[in-house]
């Protein structure tokens, strides 16, 4: 299917790896130009090189950290070297960053809280802030946040996801529908349990915290998926793309649960 995007431009963020390239792989392959940004400069040039050989795009690659402001300026004015860019022209943004870290809510200090809402609620609240007006001035856009099955389904031990992520859901979810009639289209994708270095690091702590062995606990958790398996990450950057293409125009203000059927609900 051609989903409508050659062309166009894309910031895809925390996308040397994982969940993050595997939406910048889904987008290039689509014939969209990229800025992709991770903080260590050797696996995302090796990331970006592998992109530039799936089309004729282009692609920027920016090493920063980008739940810093300095890294969101330089991700920004990136854009001003894809083809027909300037700073900050996007039509797409794809937000992501590093999960916040596993533990007990006795541990969580302020600062703890203030760096996991800095990370994966207000960050991608400042990259909006900063791309939407071009969009809505375009007359187009698309932006997809990578939240977490737990803003549906909390962990117990991943308290700061949690609630960081549920922070920028509701804010998401009154914003999508302010600028629904400009083009734009806002929603979050809710990885449940992917195949990532992030899940392998989230099993060993949640064993951890089980006090069981690795295995039995990774086979616990197997058992709780229907599909039986851990999500792929090119799955999960399918339907990123379309959530990004011209045929899904109509579909904003949508929190898509990807997860092997685990979440147990009707709705
Ligand atoms: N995998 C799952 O099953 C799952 C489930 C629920 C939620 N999630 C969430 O989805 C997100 C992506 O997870 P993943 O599994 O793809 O992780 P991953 O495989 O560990 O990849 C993380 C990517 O983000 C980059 N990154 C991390 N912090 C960054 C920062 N501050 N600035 C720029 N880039 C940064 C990393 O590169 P550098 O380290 O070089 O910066 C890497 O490219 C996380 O927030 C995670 O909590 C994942």
């Amino acid at each position: 299917m051609d989903l409508g995007i050659s062309g166009k431009r894309a910031l895809v963020c925390a996308a040397s790896k994982g969940l993050g390239y595997a939406c910048a792989q889904a987008l290039a392959q689509a014939g969209a130009h990229l800025v992709i940004v991770a903080r260590n400069d050797a696996p995302l040039r090796a990331a970006a090189e592998q992109l530039r050989s799936l089309g004729p795009i282009s692609v920027e690659a920016v090493a920063a950290d980008i739940t810093t402001e300095q890294g969101r300026a330089s991700a920004l004015a990136a854009a001003a070297g894809l083809p027909g860019g300037a700073p900050g022209a996007f039509d797409i943004l794809v937000t992501n960053a590093g999960g916040p870290p596993a533990g007990d809510f006795r541990d969580w200090d302020e600062a703890a809280w203030l760096q996991a809402l800095g990370a994966n609620m207000l960050t991608p609240i400042a990259l909006m802030r900063e791309t939407l007006d071009g969009m809505m001035s375009r007359g187009w856009g698309r932006i997809c946040n990578i939240t977490s099955t737990a803003v549906k389904a909390p962990s117990p031990y991943l308290g700061l996801s949690n609630g960081a992520r549920s922070g920028l859901t509701g804010f998401v979810a009154g914003l999508a529908r302010q600028v629904a009639g400009s083009g734009v289209t806002i929603n979050n994708l809710l990885p449940g349990t992917f195949d990532t270095d992030r899940l392998r690091s989230n099993l060993v702590a949640g064993a951890g915290q089980a006090a069981m062995a690795l295995d039995a606990y990774t086979a616990k958790r197997l058992d709780g998926i229907p599909a039986r398996r851990f999500g792929r990450a090119e799955e999960f950057g399918a339907a990123c793309a379309f959530l990004c293409s011209r045929q899904a125009a109509y579909i904003t203000a949508q929190n898509l649960l990807i997860d092997g059927g685990a979440y147990p609900g009707t709705l």
